[in-house]
């Protein structure tokens, strides 16, 4: 008997290689960051008429990124917020809501106004789920959840822990990284544990949605066992 299809919910992505792409092309890397957002765009629309996709988790900037020149990280800043802001449009076009998750405190108070306007703005949004990490450690994540249950006095389980990671808590389905890396930097180690990774050596600002869709016939086929036979 042929085999079910995996259904595909929770997509997660690590947007890599915008410094690459800008090398590659004689440009400052900057550049690099202003192509790979609009891919997030695409990417995003194609999510939000797909069929099964309910969430799509990007990995935008993590707890460890701090560390690259301060032009760099200003200029992402920057980019983010202007970002989200002309996104909105996007957001109500396609029907996706945006979910913040991150320490957004970490944050300017006016990237964190954004980012809280874009968020309410978007909430009653159905299509899909658009989650940014955003100043994200997977790591601190997890930490931070077993302090509160801490805190509170309350036992230490899988399902404790899992329900205290920021919402909505998914299991993902399919991780794919792009620009060739073969690591995970500190993202969803949790919500990880079963996913199906995909590598592409495509550098993000060249990743397409048609890509993406032969990774997702990949991914359908796949024998997903979770330890069983
Ligand atoms: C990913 O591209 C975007 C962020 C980490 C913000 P990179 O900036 O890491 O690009 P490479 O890896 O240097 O090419
Ligand atoms: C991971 O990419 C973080 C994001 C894509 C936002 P990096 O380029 O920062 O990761 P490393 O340094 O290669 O592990
Ligand atoms: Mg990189």
């Amino acid at each position: 008997m042929a085999k079910d299809k995996n259904i595909l919910k929770h997509l997660a992505i690590i947007m890599d290689g915008n410094g690459r792409w800008a090398k590659e092309r004689g440009l400052v890397r900057t550049k690099g960051h202003e192509a790979g957002a609009n891919v997030t765009r695409d990417i995003t629309e194609y999510c939000a008429k797909h069929e099964t996709i309910e969430t799509v988790t990007f990995y935008a900037f993590s707890t460890e990124n701090w560390k690259r020149p301060k032009y760099e990280v200003a200029f992402l800043m920057k980019l983010l917020d202007s970002w989200l802001r002309a996104e909105l449009e996007t957001y109500h076009k396609f029907g996706a809501k945006f979910q913040p998750i991150g320490n957004i405190e970490g944050f300017s108070p006016k990237l964190q106004e954004t980012i809280a306007y874009i968020q309410k703005e978007t909430a009653h949004h159905t299509n899909v789920t658009q989650i940014l990490a955003l100043n994200y450690g997977s790591r601190e994540e997890i930490a931070k959840a077993a302090n509160r249950l801490a805190q509170r006095g309350e036992t230490i389980t899988e399902e404790s822990l899992g329900a205290e990671l920021p919402t909505p808590y998914v299991d993902i389905d399919l991780m794919i990284r792009t620009s060739g890396e073969q690591r995970l930097s500190n993202y969803l180690l949790w919500q990880n544990s079963y996913a199906e990774f995909f590598f592409t050596p495509t550098l993000w600002p060249d990743f397409t949605a048609h890509e993406l869709e032969d990774i997702i016939d990949q991914y359908v086929n796949r024998n997903r066992r979770f330890g069983g036979l």
